[in-house]
């Protein structure tokens, strides 16, 4: 059987979705568990795109150790010497060299013959290869290139060095057969393909990202680029999740094989998804709160004689925990952090007693405790950044008659007790002007939502909100059993990050 390399590009790709903008600790805790994961390469950034994506690619290649850790770079030099910088220090390390390649692009955006993009992609390729020797090259929108140019650039690129060839549906425009003939063509025409690896990287704005990921590899491709939940610019990428386990559950059909530890899926996904604040739909394949929920009378009554009948995979196969024990106010120390390794938590001895106080506490509010409320705990308490400003007390008043009023008292950077109150049209817009009051960051509210984590009148409020400075958006989130608490919570989340990046951008120059 031959083998598939998992390309994963959510910290890249993923990361260029609208508003899903992840710090430099968020994506060292993401490419940690992608580690975990099994994935073959890691696409951690675009170094040249910011100081922020060049610290965080740099970091991942000094923490990460088994996937190759991959950078991003247009084809400039400026750009290539860059990612070099953020990756060097990987123990397996990849510059990917893209540039457009279709004649819109050519005509309209760079404004440059099909020569002189031959020309530049031949010797960028070279630059990065004095670098590296794991380089990879993308003909951007190769979808709507004309493949005999496609194939002129694949080997004049192989021949300056390039290790891996990428054939991108940028604008998710292929259709399956004719991407596959478009793979096939490639393997045909172009003399020197023995020499590199082809692969693909699929855009879904037809929804067929998947579908052509797939296709591909039974015509010759054996790198697949995806993303957890798939995300990615506009409707996003193939989804890593479908794509491993179509391979998996179909294994008869396509005899290829991977190396990732499918258990490691379903907390992956959990984890994407808290970290951008994009909700994964119910409906989604493999990940998707329905999944692997039967609701017909019928489907029921298979499953219960014999999952198989209903069921093509194990949910147990992708992490999703077998049971959903219940925890509560008598549970020790012991049965937490037993729960917790089921759920595939390792804590060191500090986050371990800090996420069991946390958890005591919302027992005693909270009759039972379920795995759920156990993630978005460890979220809250494990994942805030640096803070700036903390949550000291709150108070607030509100109901048909009275004017909403709303008190805060926060703690500063310096340890100062600072309070104010302001009235608002409800008790989250007083809360947030009281905030706005101290903290004296302008911004604007593009987005606020609130779920609860599980079913119940007691359940806890997960509150998400984006806000933007400066054309820039930070996201954040907070969680209580109260939810105008968990509403000051996630504001201040959100400051805290934009304040963050402010000095970050500051002591950068
Ligand atoms: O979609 C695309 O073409 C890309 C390239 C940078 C590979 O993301
Ligand atoms: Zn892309």
């Amino acid at each position: 059987m031959e083998r598939v390399i998992i390309f994963d590009t959510t910290l890249r790709d993923g990361e260029q979705a609208a508003g899903g903008t992840l710090n430099v600790r968020e994506k060292l805790e993401i490419a940690r568990q992608l580690e975990k994961l099994g994935v073959d390469v890691i696409e951690a950034g675009f170094p040249i795109s910011s100081a922020g994506d060049f610290e965080a690619v740099r970091l991942i290649a000094q923490e990460v150790h088994t996937p190759t850790i991959c950078a991003l770079a247009r084809a400039h030099p400026d750009d290539i010497d860059r990612a070099w910088e953020a990756v060097k220090e990987a123990k397996h390390r990849r510059i990917h060299v893209f540039l457009s390649a279709s004649d819109v692009h050519l005509l309209y955006q760079l404004k440059k013959s099909r020569q002189e993009i031959l020309e530049m992609s031949r010797s960028m390729v070279a630059r990065a290869k004095s670098y590296t020797d794991d380089v990879e090259f993308s003909p951007m929108d190769a979808s709507r290139t004309e493949p005999e140019y496609i194939y002129q650039i694949l080997e004049a690129v192989i021949d300056a060095g390039a290790t891996t060839v990428n054939i991108p549906d940028t604008v998710g425009y292929a259709i399956p057969d004719e991407f596959g003939k478009l793979i096939e063509g490639i393997f045909q025409n172009v003399p020197n393909i023995n020499r590199a690896v082809v692969s693909v990287h699929c855009h879904n704005d037809l929804g067929l990202a998947v579908a052509n990921s797939l296709e591909s590899l039974k015509r010759g491709a054996r790198q697949v680029e995806c993303t957890i939940n798939g995300i990615g610019e506009r409707a996003g990428n193939a989804s890593l999740e479908e794509i491993v386990m179509a391979i998996k559950t179909r294994k008869d059909f396509f005899n290829l094989t991977i190396s990732i530890d499918a258990r490691q899926i379903y907390k992956t996904s959990r984890l994407v998804s808290e970290l951008t604040g994009f909700l994964v739909q119910p409906n989604k394949a493999i990940v998707g709160a329905n999944a692997f929920r039967h609701e017909s009378g019928i489907h029921q009554d298979g499953v219960i004689k014999m999952p198989i009948t209903y069921e093509i995979m194990d949910p147990r196969t992708v992490g999703i925990p077998a049971s959903s024990l219940v925890l509560g106010k008598l549970s020790g120390r012991h049965a937490f952090q037993e729960r917790l390794a089921e759920l595939g938590y390792s804590l060191s001895e500090t986050d371990l007693n800090r996420a069991f106080a946390a958890f005591k506490e919302l027992a005693d509010k909270k009759k039972e405790v379920a795995d759920k409320d156990i993630e978005s705990l460890i979220a809250q308490e494990l994942r805030t950044v640096s803070e700036f400003y903390r949550l000291d007390r709150l108070q607030v008043t509100c109901g048909d008659r009275g004017i909403p009023t709303a008190a805060i008292r926060l703690i500063a950077p310096d340890g100062q007790v600072l309070a104010d109150a302001a009235l608002g049209t409800g008790p989250v817009d007083a809360v947030y002007k009281a905030i706005n009051k101290i903290v004296m960051v302008p911004n604007a509210l593009t987005e606020f939502s609130v779920k609860s984590v599980t079913e119940g009148i007691d359940a806890i409020g997960e509150v998400l909100i984006r806000i933007e400075s400066d054309g820039i958006t930070y996201t954040g989130r907070g969680a209580d059993t109260d939810i105008i608490v968990a509403s000051a919570k996630a504001y201040l989340n959100a400051l805290n990050r934009l304040l963050a990046a402010k000095k970050a951008s500051q002591e950068g120059g």
